[in-house]
This record gives C-alpha cells, sequence and structure tokens, in this order.
C-alpha cells in the first residue's frame, strides 16, 4: 500500500512556531552502518535516523553476513548501497553487486568505484548484470578526476583493512566522512588527511576493527537542517532548529542573511527570527564546504517567496531540475536556462496542487511549497520522503502546520 502526504497551506502566513530537533544524518548513518562490516565485534549507534534507508541498509548487511553478496532487490533501491561493497571485499576478498539505485539525479556512473578497486589490486568482472570483484587489496595512490562522496568513502573502507598505504588523492570533504573516520581509528584503523582532499590511510593488514563497546553517534543531518531552516524563514513566527551543527549549513546561512533572513545561531540551534521582505540571491551547488546539491530544491522554494530574480547554477548532477515544472504549475515563475541552470523571478504566490516528487530531497521541497502555498496539496509516494526523513508529519505538525499522511 502506498501513502502520501497531505497539507493545508498556509498562503504565506507566518505562523509555525516551537522547536523541532534535528535527526541523525541519513548519509552518516549508513555509511557507518556500512563500515560496521570490517569489525570483528557488534558496533552500538546512537542517534540513528529511523528511515526508509536505514531499514534497507540493515537488510543489505543481515544477508551480507552470510555470503558477500549485495541483494539485488535491495540494493537498486538506494545509491549508498554501494558504500558496502568497500567493506565486503576488504574483509572476504570478494564482493558481488548489481548497479546501485537511488534517486533519479541524471547520469550516476560508477566508473570511479571500479577504478579505485582496480588499483587496489582487485579484478572487476561484469556479467548477468552483475559486478562481481575480487582480490586481496594492497595500499595505492588514488587520484579522482572529480570528487565523489560515496567513492571517497567506499575506497576508504577498502583501504582500512589492505596491506599496506593507500592514499586518496581529491577526496570529498564531507563532514560525514571525518566522523566516520574518528570512530574507526578509535576502534583500529589508521586513517589521517579525511575532512582534507587528501586521505591516507595505512591498512591494518587484515586485522578487523574492535568497538569494545564505543558507539558510534551519528551526527546531526545538514540537509535536515538547511530544510527546516528554509521552512522557518518562509513560514515561521519563531522556530528554533535544534539539535544541529550550524557549522555544517555555513554556505546557506551565508545566503539566507545576504536574502535578509535574521537568525541566531548558538552551538548547536538555529533560532530563524524570520524578517522580510526577502531579497532574491543566486546559487551554486558545489562540494562541501559548498552549498549542498542536496538543498538546491528546498531553496528554489525559497527563492520563489523572494523579490527579484536569482538563478541556481547546479554544479554536481546534470538532471537536477525535474521538480521545476510541478512549481510552475503553483504559479512561480521559474525558468530552465539548461540542465545546470534555472532562473527564478519572486515573490509569486504558490497554489495547491496534487504533487508527486521527483526524489527524495525534491520530496521534501514539495512539501515546504505545499506549505507556503493556498489550499490543501497532496504529495504523492510517501516512501520516497520516508527513506531520508524521520517521521516528518509528526515533527511538522508540531510546529502547527496541518499535514496528515494517509493510505492510498
Ligand atoms: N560520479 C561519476 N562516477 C562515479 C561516481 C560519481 O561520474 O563513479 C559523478 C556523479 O554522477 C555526480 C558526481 O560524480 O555527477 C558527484 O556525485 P557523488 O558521487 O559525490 O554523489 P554520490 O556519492 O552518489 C552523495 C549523496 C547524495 C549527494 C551527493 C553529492 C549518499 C548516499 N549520497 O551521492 O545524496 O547528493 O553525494 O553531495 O551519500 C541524498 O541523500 O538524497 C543524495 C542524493
Amino acid at each position: 500500500m502506498k501513502s502520501r502526504f497531505t497539507v493545508e497551506g498556509l498562503a504565506g502566513q507566518k505562523k509555525l512556531r516551537g522547536e523541532i530537533r534535528i535527526a541523525g544524518a541519513k548519509n552518516s548513518a549508513l555509511k557507518a552502518l556500512a563500515a560496521s562490516a570490517l569489525f570483528e565485534d557488534e558496533v552500538q549507534f546512537e542517534n540513528l535516523p529511523e528511515i526508509e534507508d536505514v531499514a534497507r541498509m540493515r537488510e543489505l548487511l543481515a544477508a551480507a553476513k552470510s555470503s558477500p553478496v549485495l541483494v539485488k532487490e535491495i540494493a537498486e533501491r538506494f545509491r549508498a548501497s554501494i558504500v558496502l561493497t568497500g567493506p565486503l571485499l576488504a574483509r572476504y576478498g570478494t564482493v558481488t553487486f548489481p548497479y546501485p539505485g537511488g534517486c533519479v539525479l541524471g547520469e550516476r556512473p560508477i566508473d570511479l568505484f571500479l577504478q579505485g578497486f582496480r588499483a587496489l589490486g582487485a579484478t572487476v568482472e561484469e556479467h548477468d548484470e552483475l559486478f562481481h570483484i575480487k582480490g586481496s587489496l594492497r595500499g595505492a595512490r588514488v587520484v579522482f578526476p572529480f570528487v565523489s562522496v560515496t567513492a571517497t568513502e567506499t575506497l576508504m573502507l577498502a583501504a582500512v583493512l589492505a596491506q599496506g598505504q593507500t592514499v586518496l588523492e581529491n577526496a570529498a570533504m564531507e563532514p560525514e566522512i571525518p566522523a566516520l573516520a574518528g570512530y574507526l581509528n578509535a576502534c583500529g584503523a589508521g586513517i589521517s588527511g579525511a575532512g582534507t582532499p587528501t586521505i591516507t590511510i595505512e591498512g591494518t593488514n587484515g586485522r578487523l576493527l574492535r568497538a569494545d563497546g564505543k558507539t558510534f553517534s551519528v551526527i546531526p543531518d545538514r540537509i535536515e537542517t538547511g530544510s527546516f531552516v528554509l521552512l522557518a524563514a518562509l513560514l515561521g513566527d519563531g522556530v528554533t532548529v535544534t539539535h544541529c551543527e550550524p557549522a555544517h549549513v555555513a554556505a546557506l546561512l551565508t545566503l539566507l542573511r545576504r536574502a535578509g533572513v535574521k537568525m541566531e545561531v548558538g552551538t548547536d540551534f538555529i533560532k530563524v527570527k524570520g524578517g522580510g521582505p526577502y531579497q532574491s540571491v543566486s546559487v551554486r551547488t558545489h562540494e562541501y564546504p559548498g552549498f549542498p546539491t542536496d538543498l538546491q530544491a528546498p531553496m528554489a522554494v525559497f527563492l520563489t517567496q523572494c523579490a527579484g530574480e536569482g538563478t541556481i547554477l547546479e554544479t554536481i548532477f546534470d538532471g537536477r531540475f525535474r521538480y521545476v515544472d510541478d512549481l510552475v504549475r503553483m504559479g512561480a515563475n521559474i525558468t530552465v536556462m539548461n540542465p545546470h541552470k534555472i532562473w527564478i523571478k519572486g515573490p509569486t504566490p504558490l497554489s495547491c496542487k496534487e504533487l508527486e516528487s521527483p526524489d527524495l530531497r525534491a520530496g521534501l521541497a514539495y512539501l515546504i511549497a505545499a506549505a507556503v502555498a493556498e489550499g490543501a496539496s497532496t504529495v504523492d509516494n510517501a516512501y520516497l520522503i520516508d527513506r531520508g526523513y524521520e517521521r516528518i508529519e509528526e515533527r511538522l505538525s508540531k510546529l502547527g502546520l496541518n499535514i496528515k499522511r494517509e493510505e492510498v
């Protein structure tokens, strides 16, 4: 059975109040769960978000315990499944997996993973739509031709148990990476430089890691943080986003201040005081610490409510504007200039519509757009939102939004 959300829009009135607590980061939890395959003993987690992708990763891990194979039907449902190939290959000397699934954001190839495995001494074969990787891994220097978050994580994890030193150059710097490396080091790994473009891993030569009761504490979700700050800026009358790491959304906060949003930023909270009318800004997505591509769609909704003209330049993915048509149907004035750039002129009132999100992050953007609009909108296929956001309707209801889940 499918479910959908119904949102009673506030017609742009700033009525939301109270606190909203940020959950553990999806993209930290998933990688740490995958890394647990490098351990001799059990890894305990704190702040693990209760989301669908976490449930799928647990299923994959459980099935991979009997043989290092990623079950096709599960792996095809989310991109992060591929991260598990690194630890499984490191531990068992072999791994079999299908092409990973996940949100359709344009092309999402896996060449960097395969080239990295080869550099570490593994052989790669592909038949019957499955990749078979084999070999006992030896340290190597891997230079990524461009930055990839999951390729960095996968090869870092693969190198942890290898023989000798691995150096990853042009590595991703997303905060989930040093968080994971720090924990692995406390448990016996030899990783340095995580959080910079050069990561060095001294392999343990087959010695498994040991948690010895140390828990992995999932860092706050920076995409949730940014999305809720945007919602609060649009519709808040005193909303505080709590249990977050404001430094991880610094690029967003800079742009919002420039747009005129007043905020009080603490060590682990962001109190959005509103302000306005807001002025449009131009946005360019970038690898961390730049503006995250995962906040691109919620930011577009924000810009529809700002005065003047703004642009969004998407530099990471080539198919991430599939939400634009729906926002235009709702009344937004957006032009797609090319597959990487849109132009938005505001402010425009939005009106309610029946919506179905093209991907997980755009799903939350649709909830925000529906909350801004006049009238009751529906957002179909709640699973897409449940993949990444825990009990979203309960949490947004607490702020005073009239949002309901219904089975259809
Ligand atoms: N790419 C290749 N070859 C590869 C790997 C990547 O060409 O082998 C390309 C991609 O197609 C893309 C670019 O490299 O154009 C960068 O993508 P990256 O590999 O960094 O993305 P990802 O690792 O697949 C992660 C997050 C995404 C987030 C991006 C960018 C996870 C599980 N996913 O994806 O998050 O948008 O980094 O920050 O960590 C989400 O959570 O909803 C989500 C889509």
